[in-house]
């Protein structure tokens, strides 16, 4: 793709001469500069543009390619994290890489790339997207056989399964039911599951149901002892098939609880109580956590007592995919190993930028108008690689892909911006120079964006 460069017009130029002044100084500064000192300081600008790297002509080809072949938006910049040097010259030179279209699912883990194409080989009729839920999901080994070690056990988000452990000495945070909402005494779950199962029992009342806990916090001691019992009255097989092992109950995520009943005696799933949980749980953040036919997923016979608090968005969008808590954590979409670090601006690091962030040759890029919006300054891109962002005193507008103008003085970036799928990327370390912000980046690689933005830039390559 040519760049449009080196080939401004005299009105570009008049309009840097005349553009910019947003303050008494800067009006002073430009007429302290002659016509000629001026134009001297453009034209050095225009020369100081760095030329594109060969990695980025590689990337920018293999994306290009990826286009032409309908992966476009969140997908592209996802399956771009994913592919290494080898596989991006390939795609550049017009070949496809192999297995290209299992990477392209974006739930594709590429260090998983082997256990997908086994799985694949031994059933060759399931979809490539239910071999990758599959295996993320683990069945394509036995339960309690290939078990992860939970890291972050008081993430909301939490799964513990049989292929997920928490820690042991894990204990959540953790309230008192209040006695009108349980009938087992001394009952215990996480503040916001408590209060959230406190607001569903309510509106339940409403309607004319009554829900009550009968079972919620379990410590990995309690558990133990719960199965150890189960396994002696009916046999390990039996027992694995409605208790959890110790540490692979999700009543110890203090997030979980049975309502009403825990007997399959009871026939729950017929009473007009389950009817209306099905109905209404995700509006107040819960979900069935093991539902009819999915023993061969959840590895547990069907509980329809058993809730999850998940929070109320979250909830919504695991039921509406059908799938059960397992599968739903295994189709979330993963970012690869080339992936870059997060990117905070001030003391925030929102989702959408990250998200839409690429590392290039080892620079990170962020959407101008994320990095803009992320500021909270207006930004304006018209076609191509037009694009004015403004807020705080300062206008910056493109004029090339490494040449800008600030507040109508000249700034050269470090790396070139570019486009991608209409979008314009821009480095972030490079730009946060320009408009004199700190960028400073933490040990695990993450960048601070910081500091009160300068009216006047430091102009780079003057
Ligand atoms: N009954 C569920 C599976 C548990 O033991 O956690
Ligand atoms: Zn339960």
């Amino acid at each position: 793709m040519a760049v449009f460069q080196r080939k401004f017009s005299a009105a570009v130029l008049a309009c840097l001469l005349l553009c910019g002044c947003t303050t008494p100084e800067r009006a002073a500064q430009l007429a302290a500069k002659s016509e000629t000192e001026k134009k001297t300081e453009y034209q050095q600008a225009v020369q100081a543009q760095p030329a594109r790297s060969q990695a980025l002509e590689t990337f920018l080809a293999a994306a290009e390619q990826l286009e032409a072949m309908g992966i476009t938006g969140q997908e592209e910049r996802l399956l771009l994290t994913k592919l290494g040097e080898r596989e991006l010259s390939q795609l550049a030179a017009g070949q496809i890489p192999e297995h290209l279209d299992l990477l392209a699912l974006p739930h594709a883990w590429p260090e998983r790339m082997e256990r997908y194409l086994a799985l694949l080989a031994k059933y060759p009729d399931l979809s490539l997207q239910e071999v990758v839920t599959w295996v993320n999901t683990g069945l394509d080994t036995p339960f309690y056989t290939d078990e992860e070690l939970v890291e972050e056990p008081e993430n909301l988000r939490v799964l513990a399964n049989k292929y997920h452990a928490l820690p042991e000495d894990y204990v959540p945070q953790l309230v008192d039911m209040d006695d009108r909402y349980t009938a087992a005494k001394g009952a215990q779950l996480q503040p916001m599951a408590n209060l959230a199962f406190m607001r569903m029992a309510d509106a339940a009342a409403r309607d004319g149901i009554r829900l009550f806990n009968v079972s919620a916090y379990r410590s990995y001691a309690i558990q133990e002892i719960i199965y150890n019992n189960y396994v002696a009255a009916s046999g390990q097989a039996y027992a694995d098939t409605y208790s959890a092992r110790p540490g692979h109950s999700e009543h110890q995520t203090g997030l979980a609880l049975d309502v009403n009943t825990a007997s399959e005696l009871d026939g729950f799933e017929n009473t007009k109580t389950y009817a209306w949980l099905q109905e209404h749980c995700a509006d107040y953040g819960f979900i069935l956590r093991y539902p009819q036919g999915k023993t061969s997923i959840t590895g547990y016979a069907f509980e329809p007592w058993h809730y999850r608090y998940l929070g109320v968005e979250e909830a919504k969008a695991c039921q509406a995919s059908g799938l059960t808590y397992d599968q739903y954590v295994a189709s979330q979409p993963v970012k690869g190993p080339y992936a870059p670090p997060a990117v905070y601006v001030g003391s925030r690091a929102p989702k959408e930028l990250s998200d839409a962030a690429l590392a290039v040759d080892g620079v990170s890029y962020v959407p101008a108008s994320l990095l803009a919006q992320a500021m909270d300054w207006s930004w304006a891109q018209g076609s191509g690689m037009e694009l004015v962002i403004s807020g705080q005193d300062i206008r910056i507008q493109l004029l090339s892909d490494s040449l800008l103008l600030v507040n109508g003085i000249p700034a050269v970036l470090d790396q070139p911006v570019f486009l991608l799928d209409g979008e314009i990327m821009v480095p972030v370390e490079a730009m946060a120079k320009v408009i004199g912000m700190e960028c400073s980046q933490a040990a695990n690689g993450t960048l601070y964006l910081s500091g009160q933005v300068s009216a006047f830039p430091v102009t780079l390559g003057l």
